[in-house]
């Protein structure tokens, strides 16, 4: 009953559509995209990776005996890595959808990775997601950030992407710039420095995806299918063994920072910060409990400040964190979810 009762009240909040962005949907429209086997290798769950016939998409599955994903068969030393996805609808609880960058599998002491999380939900509540950043295994101090979508991501497809280059790595959601991070000298390795692969991954994450594990995978609703196209990996591939860039790297190093896409025009950060204040609805910067002194790459924003209480949970948050715990549960589900160091916030 209680249930029902939120859900009523918080539907037609959610359902308000802001505009987040009114700027022409045109920052990757010249971004040359590269078909699957191009720039990409089954990384797990091979059964349950569908390329389309003509290798511009694939589809990622999680059924009750798998999850399934994919890797760049190349590390980047910097780089633009964005797809379009579309992610599994009706009932998602539990599920998780990840893009992310990583060279965990080089680096088991001190990776590095920069996320998008996509955590699903129960019938008729809409998936979050959350980002991350880490640098030379600084998986003890997460750095996470959880929003809402002003869109519905299960019925269209949408450009999720990551820039991450010597200066800053900003993350976006279609033509918005939802988070940058400004490389400072006081990050030290924090700040990721290593060459990076892209991962995509779908996966069981029952035990703290959706509210903190209440709801979990529920494979009658199997199979979970989340699409990928368009996909984009700009940057200079480097030898994973040697992780010696090659010559052509200022070069492409030079051409990411002059792009478009890297600068964060004052349209874009009217729209970032309209998505923040709208969107983000925990933040670790606002989180004074778990950090006394924020990070020193936190930018306090003041009216984003004072939205959130003590715990960088919003103030008046309807129903999600007041029931919450906090847990530092590691997801092991697979390989790649071990990397992932997920944590309940
Ligand atoms: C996109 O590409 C077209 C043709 O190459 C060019 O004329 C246009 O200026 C480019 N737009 C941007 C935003 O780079
Ligand atoms: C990264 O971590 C390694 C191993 O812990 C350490 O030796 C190195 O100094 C760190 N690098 C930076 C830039 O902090």
């Amino acid at each position: 009953m209680e249930k029902k009762m939120m859900m009523m009240i918080l539907l037609p909040f959610l359902l308000v559509s802001v505009s987040v962005c009114s700027t022409a949907a045109s920052t990757f429209n010249n971004v040359s995209t590269i078909s699957f086997d191009e720039g990409y290798v089954p990384l797990f769950g091979d059964f349950n990776l569908l390329r389309a016939p003509d290798g511009n998409s694939v589809r990622l599955v999680l059924d009750r005996y798998t999850g399934s994903g994919f890797i760049s068969s190349s590390l980047y030393n910097h780089g633009l890595f964005s797809a379009k996805i579309k992610l599994p609808s009706d009932y998602t609880a539990g599920v998780v959808v990840a893009f992310y960058t990583s060279n965990g599998d080089v680096f088991e002491k001190n990776h590095d990775e920069l996320d998008f999380e996509f955590l699903g939900n129960i019938d008729g509540k809409p998936w979050r997601f959350q980002t991350n950043v880490y640098g030379n295994g600084s998986t003890n101090r997460g750095r996470e950030e959880r929003y809402n979508l002003w869109f519905d991501p299960t019925r269209d497809y949408h450009r999720y992407s990551i820039l991450w280059t010597a200066k800053h790595i900003i993350f976006y959601v279609d033509d918005v710039p939802i988070r940058e991070v400004v490389r400072s000298e006081e990050m030290g390795g924090d700040y990721p420095a290593k060459p990076m692969a892209l991962y995509a991954t779908i996966w069981d994450a029952s035990t703290w995806a959706t509210q903190g594990g209440k709801y979990k995978v529920d494979y009658k609703y199997a199979p979970f299918v989340s699409e990928f196209k368009d996909l984009v990996l700009h940057g200079c591939a480097v030898d994973p063994i040697q992780q010696v860039s090659s010559s052509g790297c200022s070069e492409k190093e030079a051409d990411l920072e002059s792009a478009d896409y890297a600068v964060i025009t004052p349209d874009r950060r009217t729209a970032m910060s309209n998505f923040r204040q709208k969107y983000m609805y925990y933040s670790y910067c606002y989180d004074t409990l778990r950090y006394s002194t924020p990070p020193p790459e936190c930018v306090i924003v003041p009216e984003e400040k004072i939205r959130f209480k003590d715990t960088g949970r919003l103030k008046f948050s309807s129903g999600h964190g007041t029931h919450h715990r906090r847990s530092k549960r590691r997801s092991r589900v697979s390989k790649v979810a071990a990397q992932n160091q997920a944590k309940e916030i």
